[in-house]
């Protein structure tokens, strides 16, 4: 079950190009693609013909142009063109979507078009300001559902397990961070600390830590698909916990910022786009792709992880689940989107 009426990332900006790109998103076939002027369009992926998807197509001045039989689709989904026919048939038409180009993103709107707020759409400006926040960004694909790919993302005790070599280290260090949990109106947003702890060896190797880090993570949960994260470190005993405040400024330290946004492709599986964003070493490129290559190690270590859970899960649906001290961000986030579902269903 899906919140649909909300923004969903349908693509990097930069993926969308010339020719047509189709994704099934929530379960329905998309084709998106940008029209001669450089705007992106949305369609339903099924020409009204005789069904043929249309990102099998290509895209022409007037619009995208079935490969089957030539008819040609405008922005709007309305047929414009019958090849060797003047006449174009009352109906000829195909469901199109509102989308919206910003940050780097291309986000949809699965719902009814006309509660489409744009103003609902999450900001992230890191992503246009390469000076302070050089990014790279990138797209998996998991054959995971996107509650699982939530939760993984709620619950950072797993990094001491599942990423030890990388963004997570000593496992202890995690069991015992100091938790903020605080709900928001249309999700959670969580604090960690770990103070004079072991930095992990992503850390070491971008900045070369000589000892012991006093460490944090904010991530804020916004229902129904993206978390955003602003982790980093600094010798330990050095002030990192004087006045502290959520996503208070903080000079001279080792930080970076991570978006997830999680868009379901089916019940099973989903598209990660996450981007990683170097706030410490901003004037060399090399570091912007280090941190990301760290990072695209770490999720693999996830997807891993994810898909055998899936499977699993599907295999043994009936089985108990408990809960643990550390599922109090996860149990809120999915209320999050529990309360946006029956929002929908009820109207
Ligand atoms: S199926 Fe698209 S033009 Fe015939
Ligand atoms: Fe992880």
């Amino acid at each position: 079950m899906f919140v649909r009426n909300a923004w969903y990332i349908a693509a990097w900006s930069d993926e969308v190009a010339q020719s047509p790109l189709g994704r099934r998103i929530l379960g329905e076939p998309v084709v998106l693609f940008r029209d001669s002027a450089g705007a992106i369009a949305a369609l339903q992926d099924r020409c009204c013909h005789r069904g043929a998807p249309l990102s099998l197509g290509e895209v022409v001045p007037r619009g995208i142009q079935c490969g089957y039989h030539g008819l040609v689709f405008d922005s709007a989904g309305q047929c414009v063109l019958v090849p060797g026919d003047h006449k174009v048939p009352p109906g000829a038409q195909v469901r199109s979507y509102p989308v919206v180009e910003r940050d780097a993103f291309v986000w949809i709107w699965m719902g009814k078009p006309e509660q489409a707020d744009r103003s609902l759409i999450i900001d992230f400006p890191y992503h246009n300001d390469s000076r302070n926040w050089p990014h790279q960004h990138t797209m998996m694909r998991l054959r995971s559902g996107y509650l699982l790919v939530l939760d993984n993302l709620m619950d950072l005790s797993h990094l001491g397990y599942v990423h030890k070599g990388t963004v997570g280290g000593d496992a202890t260090t995690h069991v015992e961070a100091k938790m903020r949990t605080v709900r928001t109106p249309n999700g959670v947003r969580f604090e960690r600390w770990m103070i004079d702890s072991v930095p992990p060896p992503t850390y070491v190797k971008a900045v070369g830590f000589k000892g012991k880090v006093d460490r944090w993570q904010e991530i804020e949960f916004v229902a129904p698909n993206a978390v955003l994260q602003w982790n980093g470190a600094i010798d330990a005993g050095t002030g990192a916990l004087h006045d502290w405040k959520y996503d208070r400024p903080r000079e001279n330290c080792f930080s970076f910022r991570l978006f997830h946004g999680i868009t379901p492709e089916t019940e099973n599986s989903s598209f990660y786009f996450w981007s990683s964003a170097n706030g410490y070493s901003q004037n060399d490129p090399s570091a912007t792709r280090q941190l990301f290559d760290e990072i695209a190690r770490t999720f693999e270590q996830d997807k891993a992880v994810l898909e055998a859970q899936q499977q699993r899960l599907l295999e043994l649906p009936d089985g108990p689940l408990v809960e643990i001290h550390g599922d109090a961000a996860r149990i809120h986030a999915r209320r999050a989107i529990d309360r946006r579902i029956a929002t929908e269903q009820a109207l």
